[in-house]
């Protein structure tokens, strides 16, 4: 049984594999849409969402399947009335594939070792590698290559999607450079960077932290951005937060160290006056909303692949 866990654990194959799909699934979709006729995936929610919620049931439809919605907070297993053990068993005697969207990493990693069917990481505070599939299928997109390019990242780099963009973009022979404040709390987790720099060795890319946003950004072919405010962070620590990472805001001044034709992604939810400024999430380098879109696509392509439907 082959899930979607985290980018760390796919080969480079797979990632490429995955992406070719899903090119061919955003050029053609006409080919795949009975490819999940009569199949049904289950949604498990525990924290909000809009971009997953509605790529991954737009795309079942799509596909000719059928997806359930289903937010813990209405259900036995949030209410510590069951195990997870027990309700995925059961889950899986249901439907065909499940995604989850949690809290506690661990807790997926339970999802996916008592589910019968395949399990996909829809975001959990360790990692978010749909959207990281997403986003290299966007970069491809506009740049026409992966290896080679520099990825800067700036801001949270204690942060699931910066841990995912690093597994990801050293795979694929990506030089990965984020610039964060010092400190375990605001940076990449060491084990990450350590695993990054393995994967970089094998493919040719690289990965560097550093807490100066100029020197993290300059020369970038891609700029990225994520909220300072992830779902699981307390709102008392808001205020905190956004001081510390007001040096790293993505604003004209800093892009300008970038490269010329440089391309501005976050993953979204965004907030103008933050993580980014209005003239650059808004501007003509931004290409958010095409990022977005591939979601559709890219998890499109993972399902078809872990269901073994293509
Ligand atoms: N990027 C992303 O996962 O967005 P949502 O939180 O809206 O799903
Ligand atoms: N880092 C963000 C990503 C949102 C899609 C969070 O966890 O909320």
């Amino acid at each position: 049984m082959e899930h979607l866990i985290s980018l760390k654990e796919w080969s480079p194959e797979k990632i490429r594999e995955v992406l070719d799909l899903a090119k061919d699934v955003k050029a053609n979709p006409a080919k795949y849409q009975d490819a999940m006729a009569r199949k049904t995936l289950l949604m498990i929610f525990e924290k909000p969402s809009l971009r997953t919620r509605l790529s991954f049931e737009a795309g079942m439809t799509q596909m000719g399947g059928h997806a359930i919605y289903y937010h813990t907070g209405n259900s036995p297993m949030g209410s510590g009335k069951e195990t997870i053990s027990d309700s995925i068993q059961t889950a899986s005697r249901f439907v065909d594939v499940i995604m989850a969207r949690l809290f506690k990493h661990t807790d997926l990693l339970e999802m996916a070792k008592y589910a019968t069917v395949p399990v996909i990481n829809a975001l959990t505070d360790d990692s978010h590698p749909c959207q990281i599939l997403a986003d290299l299928q966007a970069i491809e997109e506009k740049k026409g290559k992966l290896a080679g390019l520099k990825l800067a990242y700036l801001g949270d780099g204690f942060n699931n999607v910066t841990h995912s963009l690093m597994f990801g973009g050293t795979k694929m022979g990506m030089h990965v450079s984020v610039g964060s404040p010092a400190g375990a709390d605001y940076s990449p987790r060491a084990d990450v960077v350590a695993d990054c720099e393995q994967f970089s060795a094998a493919s040719g890319g690289s990965v560097f932290v550093t807490d100066d946003p100029v020197e993290a950004i300059k020369d970038a072919d891609v700029v990225y951005t994520d909220s300072w405010m992830s779902y699981h962070i307390p709102k008392d620590q808001e205020e905190a937060r956004v001081a510390k990472f007001m040096p790293y805001q993505v604003n004209s001044a800093l892009m300008k160290h970038a490269k010329p034709d440089a391309v501005f992604m976050n993953c979204l939810p965004a907030i103008r006056g933050c993580e980014q400024t209005a003239e650059v999430i808004d501007g003509p380098q931004s290409i958010v909303f095409d990022e977005a879109e591939n979601r559709l696509h890219a998890q499109k392509a993972v399902i078809l692949k872990l269901c073994g439907a293509v």
